[in-house]
């Protein structure tokens, strides 16, 4: 049994990414903790993810836990450190158990590292307490070295890497990712480093060079930025595309290069199905006053999913996952 701990911010979202690349629903759920079954390798891939691990026993108590604890068989290799983690529904006094856990797996032989273990044993206190051993910790810091401003072509209208990663998750891609709005790269970069092809479109050179630079500057080789219109995809590529993943812009006329933003949407979604394989997904946000479910299933496409997330004061929108049927 596996553990995943997930982002507060678009929880819906982290759970459906989750469920997509293990290929199967959770078995349980505290808060932002879920418990799962199955291999854990594709866990790697999740960008809406602080960790996840090995869940190890749950227990109602802090007395019932550390009883187990003395009979447990611990999974641990060289130094360790208990962590735990009060999540915001905490109903256990955990204030104590890091050094009472401590002291029961010290006593069965196992050295404590505080600064520097090889293993970390997670208690995560929600309505139950869940204790686990970590097998892999996002770092924060590498999402935020690919945001926006961090990039060698900066535009300040990108989506989160985390994001832009979940996206591209959701989409089930597993050979290739076609982005139509590419602007500075930011989806196709997360997709190029979870080892996809990426094809990308964009109206504007300078776009489609900034994107091919930032590509580059990640260490993505395998991409294929295309000077283009999103509404007219099947004369840029002549071919179809396992997935599509994509931010269109949202209403400065600067970005919408002068056309009517619904008309743009429209025939976008027209021309993503007209290059979509038949059982593939369409990933996409638009503002929240498109109404994207109807728009999209009048151009043929099914509704999987749509998570909302307020942007800022003026801005909310929805993310929508469609299938081609
Ligand atoms: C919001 S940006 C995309 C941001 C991108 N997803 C990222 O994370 O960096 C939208 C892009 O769509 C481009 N665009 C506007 N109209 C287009 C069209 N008809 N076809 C292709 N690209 C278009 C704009 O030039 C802009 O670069």
């Amino acid at each position: 049994m596996l553990y995943v701990e997930i982002l507060g911010s678009l929880p819906g979202m982290a759970t459906d990414e989750v469920r997509t690349l293990l290929g199967r629903e959770p078995v349980g759920r505290d808060h932002l903790l879920l418990t799962v079954e199955g291999d854990p390798a594709p866990l790697t891939r999740l960008g809406l993810a602080h960790e996840f691990g090995l869940l190890l026993f749950e227990a109602d108590s802090v007395e019932e836990l550390l009883r187990r604890a003395k009979g447990f068989d611990w999974p641990i290799e060289g130094t360790f450190k208990v962590d735990t983690e009060t999540m915001s529904n905490c109903v256990h006094d955990v204030r104590e158990l890091p050094r009472r856990l401590g002291a029961v797996i010290h006593s069965q032989g196992f050295r404590v590292n505080l600064s520097r273990p090889d293993s970390v044993v997670r208690v995560y206190c929600g309505e139950r307490l869940h204790v686990g051993l970590r097998l892999h910790a996002f770092d924060p810091k590498e999402f935020e070295a690919r945001k926006a401003h961090r990039r060698p072509f900066f535009r300040p209208i990108s989506l989160h890497p985390r994001v832009s990663r979940a996206l591209v998750n959701l989409s089930r891609a597993r050979e290739e990712v076609l982005d139509p709005f590419v602007g500075a790269g930011g989806i196709l970069i997360e997709a190029g480093l979870m080892g996809l092809r990426v094809y990308g479109v964009d109206v504007k050179p300078e776009m489609v060079e900034g994107a091919r630079l930032n590509l580059m500057h990640y260490g993505v080789r395998d991409f294929d930025v295309r000077l283009g219109d999103a509404t007219r995809l099947e004369e840029v590529f002549e071919r179809e595309f396992e997935a599509v993943v994509t931010d269109p812009p949202y209403g400065t006329s600067a970005t919408l290069g002068g056309r009517a933003r619904d008309e743009l949407y429209r025939e976008a979604l027209a021309s993503i199905h007209r290059v979509l394989r038949r059982g593939g997904r369409l990933v996409t946000a638009f503002p929240a006053d498109f109404d994207g479910e109807s728009e999209g299933e009048a151009a043929g496409f099914r509704l999987v999913a749509r998570y909302y997330q307020r942007v800022h004061g003026s801005l909310e929108r929805y993310f929508y996952v469609f299938e081609r049927p």
